[in-house]
């Protein structure tokens, strides 16, 4: 169903149309803050200069062309059905019954003010809509995200956190928009790293078991060793070519320990709450490379220079230097960019796409932005010229000092003690809040464990994703301000509050909007633009400011109006109809970030 603005745009464009105004101008959006009317229209002022007339003029126009024009769909059927405005057609409202004013502000701005029962009406479709007013997509199309990016034998840190956390959350709004979407953790396993590990294993003449332990430990120990010593690191390269000519024993060996620190993974990914459909690797694009760099060799798309093979991917209008794409070494050997390239053939060849987004740090633009340009210009497979290839880049989390954020040794701060801080700061501050107090030890636990990971999701989420942020344990896990607890603490107050008034299914009544109700209520109606906005630039953010926003209108509204003591049973059905309203919609934006509602707190 088309959103509130949606709606009024539609009227705003029947209006251009016929007044001859490009109707691109057309567009209503909400009021920004402090402004009296609820809504506005600016495209006078963009279609004054053209025009060489007075913008108040125009506005003038379209607001006398609204309010004299009748839709042809009959007003008068509006009176019968009128009596319950949330199946009332909202087409079918006359002018009159839409606009409570249209007037001039400032220079030849449209200020809109609607009519409470159009508001009431509107609410009423889309608390019976089963998505909240967004549109389903066709299921054929098939968007591919690529985050987490853990790295083999090495611990995951902060900025898989970021990518993992953001990954997952777009992959849901996808899903929510009706996509089909294939989420791939894209594990870094195929490169020298795994040579290092295994030429380490073979010095140590080790061939018992690999676990977990050893290989925190081998690793480190072995990439510093090849970065010290020339000769070592030749043997790790050997190893490496070795393992990517298919040598079988150690092959054998190199399963061996992928399966240990998938395990590892898995735990964090678990605690997370976050998931994936593929389980695939920088390892699984290795059958594509060969037949790759031979195709694009032959087309002359790729060509030697300076031993190495590599394609321009430069262009004439570009300001900044866009280096080429080096496929292979002069020694042979294939780089990140060769592999990501592949695995683009991969996922053409399994999925057919519409998108692939990859959820990065930013600090990668350059490297995506070359095979993003390599995979177009080579054509590199069937259809890629339709795909939309999409580097979703995210900044750095800083320490208090402004600096990446490490373990106050100076070490890199692993996810899983990142995890474990947080929960021991989320079960202080239910402590704290004096929450949770009646709960035995299971239930407890479950809800700290809930309110940590809120906290780190929204800490993580409310930030637009390409910049840089703080992080602030004390501050993320507060109950109080923009927070992932707080969010929770409103979310599970009115949960609370309807079960005390009795309800447990949806609340078939008409809204009825008053003054107390207006703000809260155009809020809700705002559901499907933020949505709509997220998904379209691929930024929770706009989601988490929405949310936000929503708890806090909410705590106003409730604090403001009678809601179980009024006595006016109309209003105060329609009061808990917005009670459970808002709730629905807290609840499906927390979904969206990936965190969960606890029963009750
Ligand atoms: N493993 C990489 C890293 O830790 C991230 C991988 C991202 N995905 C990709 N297709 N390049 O930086």
């Amino acid at each position: 169903m088309p959103s509130l603005t949606q709606n009024l745009t539609e009227i705003f464009e029947a209006a251009f149309t016929a007044l001859d105004l490009p109707v691109q101008h057309a567009r209503v959006q909400v009021s920004g803050q402090g402004q009296d009317a609820q809504f506005q229209c600016n495209g006078a002022l963009a279609c004054a200069k053209p025009l060489k007339k007075n913008p108040r003029e125009i506005a003038q126009s379209i607001i006398d062309q609204i309010q004299n024009c009748h839709p042809d769909q009959g007003d008068s059927r509006v009176e019968g059905s009128k009596k319950d405005p949330s199946t009332t057609d909202l087409r079918s409202f006359s002018r009159d019954d839409i606009f409570e004013s249209l007037s001039i502000g400032g220079p030849g701005f449209i200020n809109i003010t609607l009519k409470d029962e159009y508001i009431s009406a509107f609410l009423g479709k889309l608390s019976t809509d089963e998505n909240l007013g967004i549109e389903k997509h066709s299921d054929a199309e098939t968007i591919v995200l690529d985050y987490g990016g853990p790295n083999i034998a090495k611990a995951m840190h902060v900025g898989h956190l970021r990518s993992s956390i953001i990954g997952d959350s777009l992959r849901r709004l996808y899903d929510y928009a009706g996509y089909h979407t294939i989420g791939d953790v894209h594990m870094g396993d195929w490169g020298t790293p795994m040579g290092m590990i295994l030429s380490e294993l073979e010095l140590m003449k080790y061939d018992g078991e690999i676990t977990m332990e050893m290989l925190a430990e081998i690793y480190p120990k072995a990439s510093a060793a090849c970065k010290e010593d020339e000769g070592r690191m030749a043997l790790a390269r050997e190893a490496t070519r070795k393992l990517q000519d298919g040598d079988t024993e150690y092959t054998k060996r190199w399963r061996e320990f992928i399966d240990v620190s998938i395990e590892g993974m898995k735990k964090n990914f678990d605690a997370l709450g976050v998931h994936f459909d593929e389980w695939k690797g920088e390892s699984d694009a290795h059958p594509f490379i060969d037949p790759m760099v031979e195709d694009l060799k032959s087309r002359g798309i790729a060509y030697e220079d300076d031993g190495a093979l590599i394609i321009d991917v430069s262009k004439e209008d570009d300001n900044k230097e866009v280096p080429p794409l080096i496929l292979l070494k002069s020694d042979g050997a294939v780089l990140y960019g060769t592999t990501d390239l592949a695995t683009i053939i991969d996922r053409m060849k399994s999925h057919v796409p519409k998108k692939i987004i990859y959820i990065v740090d930013q600090r990668q633009s350059l490297h995506f932005e070359q095979v993003f340009r390599a995979a177009k210009k080579g054509e590199i497979a069937p259809g890629i010229n339709h795909v939309e290839l999409i580097h979703a880049g995210f900044g750095t989390m800083n320490g208090p000092d402004g600096k990446p954020f490490k373990t106050r040794a100076g070490g890199v701060m692993k996810l899983e003690d990142l995890i474990e801080m947080g929960i021991e700061k989320a079960t202080a501050r239910l402590d704290e809040a004096e929450l949770a107090k009646d709960m035995d030890e299971e239930e407890r636990k479950d809800v700290a464990h809930k309110v940590a990971i809120a906290a780190l999701k929204f800490a993580d989420l409310q930030n637009n994703r390409i910049a840089d942020y703080v992080f602030d344990i004390d501050r993320m896990t507060s109950f109080e301000g923009k927070t992932g607890p707080y969010l929770l603490y409103q979310a599970v107050r009115i949960q609370s509050l309807l079960k005390k008034a009795g309800i447990d299914k949806h609340i078939d009544a008409p809204y009825k909007i008053e003054d107390a109700d207006r703000e809260l209520a155009l809020l809700l109606g705002a559901f499907p633009d933020h949505f709509k906005n997220a998904l379209k630039h691929n930024t929770p953010h706009v989601l988490c400011d929405y949310a936000y926003k929503l708890a806090q209108e909410f705590s106003s509204f409730y604090g403001n109006c009678h809601i179980l003591s009024e006595s006016d049973e109309v209003s105060k059905l329609s009061r808990l109809k917005l009670c459970q309203q808002t709730h629905r919609q807290l609840l499906t934006i927390l979904e969206l970030l990936g965190i969960q509602v606890p029963e009750r707190m």
